[in-house]
Order: structure tokens, then sequence, then C-alpha cells
């Protein structure tokens, strides 16, 4: 019998990405894709590190699981037989929390047959098969490797959720290491993909039909194939060029690494979405060198009028977290003046959350959740009504 997966994904578009990517593997190997936990044979739970709301998630999930076998052993004979049908499901975990705790999380969800770190996510349909067809065999199976360089074949299954819009993978990893960011941990350090391949990608998925492309990394404006010498405005110029591509956009930029060639890109190259995702993190320069962010407070905001000049009515976004270690209130008037007066037309607003692995959790988590939370609430009242007004206004 055609056995069925079902994938939850948490996380960022990256990992929505990596899910199709699974999807697309698994389906070429004739497993079927199910929207049913319950119905599904195999399930598989894509996770996110970024923060401890994010693994709680997760590990709520996977409780769940275990409640409804036992649940469904316990009572009455219809659901008696229904456990019988359906059988024990395979139940992997895939992704950064795979990666971030390895086998610690066999001891807290016994329920797990195996975890794959996003690095090596090419393994899991062989992993699945063993399994699936030899079950006593096999008591745990892990693979973690964090710098692993993916196969590129992996990207040509062509299997894509929606039909007109395209995630496309440029880089992998991060070689930042913000001090409060576990990715450059449960991603690997910084590998771009080669400049044809991405283009071979681009230019299948606009054969099947797909018009708008979002380009995925952690930092994409340090995009680099050194082979070709291509940068990153290279690589939009040449993406530009295909035909049949109606909007062009990417995520993330990081502040450092912005021209002023980039901003003439998107200004010249009509596809490219005249948006710019930059997160600012803080307006405190002694919390953005705590943060390693590499950039003063005075500095983004040279870049946020440099953009402004450049890209005519361009919209601008941000991340900002509050509650960092030391986080004093004269460090947050300082990032909700600049938040202020820079006026964004989106913000992603996060309260600090220490990660393991990382350097900052060497420093004492000392701001007060009540205080972290006062903090967050400040800005997200700024920031709605500022949404709000320019909204009106276009
Ligand atoms: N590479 C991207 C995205 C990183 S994760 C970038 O650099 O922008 C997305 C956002 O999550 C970050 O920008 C940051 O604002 C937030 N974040 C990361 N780690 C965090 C942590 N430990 N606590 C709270 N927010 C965090
Ligand atoms: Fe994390 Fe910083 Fe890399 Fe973004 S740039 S993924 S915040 S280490
Ligand atoms: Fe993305 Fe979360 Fe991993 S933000 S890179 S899925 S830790």
């Amino acid at each position: 019998m055609v056995k069925k997966v079902y994938i939850k994904t948490f996380g960022c578009q990256m990992n929505v990405r990596d899910s199709e990517v699974v999807k697309g593997l698994l389906l070429a190997e004739g497993y079927k894709l199910t929207d049913d936990e319950k119905k599904a044979d195999i399930v598989l739970f894509n996770t996110c590190s970024v923060r401890q709301h994010a693994e709680d998630k997760v590990w709520s999930a996977l409780g769940n699981i275990g409640r409804s076998h036992k649940s469904q052993v316990t009572s009455h004979k219809l659901k008696k037989i229904e456990t019988i049908d359906t059988g024990k499901k395979v139940i992997g975990i895939i992704g950064c929390m795979a990666q971030n705790y390895k086998k610690k999380v066999f001891q807290r969800a016994p329920n797990v047959d195996f975890i794959v770190g996003p690095s090596d996510i090419n393994k899991i349909p062989d992993i699945i098969e063993k399994i699936v067809h030899r079950p006593s065999s096999i008591v745990h199976r892990t693979f973690c490797e964090v710098n692993d360089v993916r196969p590129e074949e992996i990207y040509h299954t062509g299997f894509r959720e929606d039909k007109k819009h395209a995630y496309v993978v440029i880089s992998e990893g991060c070689d930042n290491y913000c001090t409060y960011c576990v990715v450059p941990y449960v991603r690997g350090r910084l590998r771009h993909r080669p400049f044809k391949e991405i283009l071979r990608e681009i230019r299948e998925a606009v054969d099947c039909g797909i018009t708008c492309i979002t380009l995925l990394g952690q930092n994409v404006n340090s995009y680099h194939d050194a082979g070709r010498n291509i940068n990153f405005v290279g690589l939009l110029r040449d993406i530009a060029c295909v035909c049949g591509i109606k909007e062009l956009t990417f995520l993330t930029c990081h502040p450092k690494d912005t021209t002023k060639e980039l901003f003439e890109a998107i200004r010249d190259i009509p596809v490219i979405k005249k948006s710019l995702h930059l997160p600012l993190q803080s307006g405190s320069d002694k919390i953005l060198k705590l943060m390693n962010r590499g950039y003063t407070a005075k500095r983004y905001l040279e870049i946020v009028d440099q953009y402004r000049s450049i890209v005519y009515n361009g919209q601008i976004s941000t991340d900002i977290i509050v509650g960092f270690p030391g986080e004093t209130e004269e460090d947050f008037k300082k990032t909700f003046e600049l938040f202020r007066d820079i006026s964004f037309n989106g913000a992603f607003l996060f309260k600090y959350s220490p990660r393991p692995n990382t350097q900052a959790i060497e420093l004492k988590d000392d701001v007060a959740l009540e205080v972290k939370k006062r903090r967050h609430a400040e800005l997200l009242k700024f920031q709605r009504e500022v949404s709000k007004k320019k909204e009106n206004r276009r």
C-alpha cells in the first residue's frame, strides 16, 4: 500500500522551501502527501529553533501525537480498529531543532523515530524507506552534519506548493554570528549555490507558470559566486532578464552589506519589488555592539536615507529584538526614537529569547519578562498606527 506523508512546517521561509523539497523527494519515491495528520503513515515536523516559543510548539505537537495513540488503544472498540488500520506512525523531526538538540530529541520525545538536520534533507527518503521496511533493525537514525553541502539534485524535483510564486534558495547557512542567533549553529557556515544552478531552477519554474520569485538566504546581499565572480546585484540583473518573471523579491538583507549599487538595481530593474526588509534589531550602539551586528544606529539611518533617496517611494520593513541582555530604559528609548524617526512600513517585533550554543547565552538574561512585554507593546502600538496611516495613504 502507498504510504502517506504529512509534513508540518514551523519557522521561516527557508523551512517552507525545505518542506517543499522534501515533499518533492518523497513524491519521486512513490509516497503520497496528505494534509491530515491522523491519516498519515509518516509524520514529519520541519522545525525552528530561533526562539523558545517556536520550539515549544513542536514539543507540544509531539506530545499530542503520543496522546492520540494512547487514547486510541485504551478507549472503545471503534477507535481500536482505527489504530490497527493506521498502524504505528513513523515520526521524524527535521530542520533546525533536529540540529540543535541532536540525539537529545529522543530523550525528550521517545516517540520520535529519526532526526535529520537541514543539511541532510536529501537523506530523508532513504531513512524512511529503511524504517518502513526493516523497523526492527533500526533503533534510531541520526544525520545532522551541519556544514554538508546539499546535492544540487534536491532542487530538481520541481514540486511547488504555489503555482505562481516560487521561493528559490540562493545561499545556505550564515557567517555573521549575531550573538543572540542560533541560525549559524543549526544551518552551518555560509554556502552560496552556484549561479548557473540558481538560474536553471528559476528558468524551470518560469516554464511551469511561475511569475513571482522570492530569493532566499540569511544574508542575500553577501551572495557571491566565486567561480564566475558574480555578486548579488549581478545575480539580480541576470534573473531579471529571464522572460516571464513579473515580480522579483528577496529576503533578508543585512545592513552591513548594503551598497548604493544594490539600491540602484532596486530602482532600475522594473520587476524588482520596491521594498526592502532590513533588520535593525536595536537603536542603541551599546546593544548593537553586544549583538555583533557590525553597524551603528547612525550608519543604519544613513543606509535608510540612501535607500529612500535612490528608490523613490520605496518601502522598508525591519526586525527588532527587545530585552537583549543589558538593555536599559535608556537603550530602549534609543530604539524607540530611531524606530519612530524612520517610520517603517512594517516590522516584526520579538522579545529576546536565550538560545543554547549562542554567545549571548553567556550573558545574564536580565531584562524581566514584564519589561520585555511592555517594550514590545510600545513598539507594536506605534507600528500599528504608522502602518494604518501608510496603508490609508496608498
Ligand atoms: N537572517 C535573517 C533572519 C534571522 S531570524 C536576518 O539576519 O535578518 C529572524 C529574526 O528573528 C531576526 O532578525 C531577529 O530579529 C529574530 N531573532 C533571532 N534570534 C532571536 C532570539 N534569540 N530572540 C529573539 N529574536 C530573535
Ligand atoms: Fe542570525 Fe545574524 Fe545570521 Fe541573521 S545575520 S541569520 S540574525 S546570525
Ligand atoms: Fe528559519 Fe527558524 Fe531555522 S527562523 S533558519 S527555521 S531556526
